[in-house]
């Protein structure tokens, strides 16, 4: 056990998903079905470390409470890596047995010269699988993986975007069926490059206008903001058979710790995601015993149609307002406590005036542990080292994101749990996340304010229940 692992649960999250035990990664297999979120999740059951890949399951009937249940899809012939599920409504795979819709998912098998795309399906609401032996998709190569599936009805099919990493390259498929894949395009290398890609996903977004944006979302490792992994995103068309980008690479998290996120199929009305939330390049010290690895908050993901760009943006999912438990008002800014063992949520809005400034601070009795910061239309996040972190390369530093300009009022919106923080700024279109390991817990906020009137300074601070069993 490395020197650096501190207390049992010290960092156990409140409102974040964990499993009870061991390592996670990747969100696998998000699909919504029977009134079910249901989770699925890169799972190694023996160890808190990334070997042994099966897809551990979770589900939730509002996005906010978790249960941790059976692993779904074991480690067999292969490691079971990253994927994706469908509803299959119509048994256009034959999958299916009476009138249930089978749930089929396809993921990477992976060896270690080989990785190509398998199928495995439920007849019983995503609870058991049976695996299809053959692979769907093999193309012979160590590296092609992450197949996120889902149908388009405009082209009346099935399409897979899957990455080839080394090659930083999409590569779209079609199918009638879900068993026969034909090659309909192949996106990049474009954007960012730095790293090798992996974890696509294509999804439709409408704006506030009502036209439709495609967005395409490729996470790469490394080559990251901050050197480590990142993930970057394009807005476009797609037309059933290619992608087309209208916008350069952007990145879509401005943070350290957000990866690999999936939408939601089989959603109607609103598109949701929720990603790991940790680093490619200190996940495996991260300073937590028997267990390693959470989830962010899921988030709704909306286009703004921005007057320059139109942007992408992520907000908390509503659902989580149902946590909040006791209230604070931060008018004016001040000293405010925080509860030991629980998560806080901050919600702050002033006009956005050229010498307005606004830092907040978390302290524990050690001292400073995480500052956000608004000044000169930046977020600025800056996460110092602790005794926990010695271990944790790239962990110590400044997190920042560039604000829209043309913005009247400043908002931020803010969850600090016990081992990290998101922070949403201008309504979700810069997003910060990152793990946090403090040397204490956190007793106490300062929220300083210069160059403002402090009656038009307005927020709220809740303490939030725990959303674990
Ligand atoms: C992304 C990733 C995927 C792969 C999985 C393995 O974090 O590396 O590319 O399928 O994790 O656990």
């Amino acid at each position: 056990m490395s020197q650096n692992i501190v207390d049992r649960e010290q960092y156990r999250p409140h409102i974040h998903y964990t499993p009870a035990a061991n390592w996670m990664n990747d969100p696998n297999g998000l699909v919504y079905f029977g009134g079910l979120y249901h989770l699925y999740y890169q799972y190694n059951p023996y160890s808190s470390s990334h070997a042994n890949m099966h897809w551990g399951r979770a589900t939730s009937t509002d996005l906010v409470h978790w249960q941790e249940r059976e692993v779904a899809l074991p480690e067999h012939k292969h490691q079971v890596f990253s994927g994706s599920a469908v509803v299959d409504w119509h048994n256009t795979s034959g999958f299916g047995q009476g009138r249930q819709p089978p749930l089929v998912a396809c993921y990477t098998g992976h060896t270690a010269d080989n990785q190509a795309q398998f199928l495995a399906y439920s007849l019983d609401q995503g609870v058991t699988w049976t695996y299809h032996d053959e692979p769907v998709l093999d193309l012979g190569k160590q590296d092609f993986r992450d197949p996120k599936i889902f149908w388009h009805a405009a082209s009346a099919q099935w399409i897979m975007v899957v990455v080839h990493p080394v090659e930083r390259q999409v590569e779209l498929y079609g199918s009638g069926n879900l068993r026969e894949w034909t090659s309909l395009s192949i996106f990049g290398p474009v954007g960012f490059t730095g790293g090798i890609w992996e974890v696509p996903d294509l999804f439709p977004l409408e704006d506030e206008t009502g036209r439709t944006h495609w967005v395409m979302k490729v996470d790469l490792n490394p080559g990251g903001p901050y050197g480590g992994s990142g993930v970057q995103y394009w807005l476009g068309n797609f037309d059933g058979q290619n992608f087309t980008a209208t916008t350069s690479a952007r990145w879509l998290d401005h943070g350290n710790d957000f990866y690999a996120a999936l939408t939601w199929n089989d959603l109607t009305g609103r598109r949701v995601w929720i990603a790991w939330m940790s680093n490619w390049r200190y996940a495996h010290d991260v300073p937590t015993l028997g267990w390693r690895g959470a989830m962010t908050l899921p988030r709704e993901v909306c286009v703004c149609a921005d007057p320059d760009l139109p942007t992408l943006a992520q907000r908390p999912v509503p659902e989580l307002q149902a946590l909040r438990q006791h209230w604070t008002d931060l008018q004016g800014g001040g000293r405010f406590s925080l509860t030991e063992h629980q998560a806080h949520e901050v919600l702050l809005q002033w006009p956005a005036l050229p010498d307005g400034r606004v830092i907040l601070e978390f302290h524990s009795a050690s001292g400073c542990e995480l500052s956000v910061e608004v000044v000169l239309e930046e977020v600025v996040v800056r996460r110092p080292a602790t005794v926990s972190t010695t271990l944790l390369e790239g962990y110590s530093g400044e997190h920042r994101g560039k604000l829209p300009s043309h913005l009247t009022q400043h908002d931020l919106h803010i969850f600090l749990d016990a081992s990290s923080v998101e922070v949403f700024a201008a309504a979700g279109r810069i997003v910060i996340s990152d793990l946090l390991f403090p040397s204490e817990a956190i007793r106490e906020m300062t929220v300083h304010v210069s160059g403002l009137e402090p009656a038009s300074f307005q927020g709220e601070l809740w303490s939030l229940n725990s959303s674990t069993p």
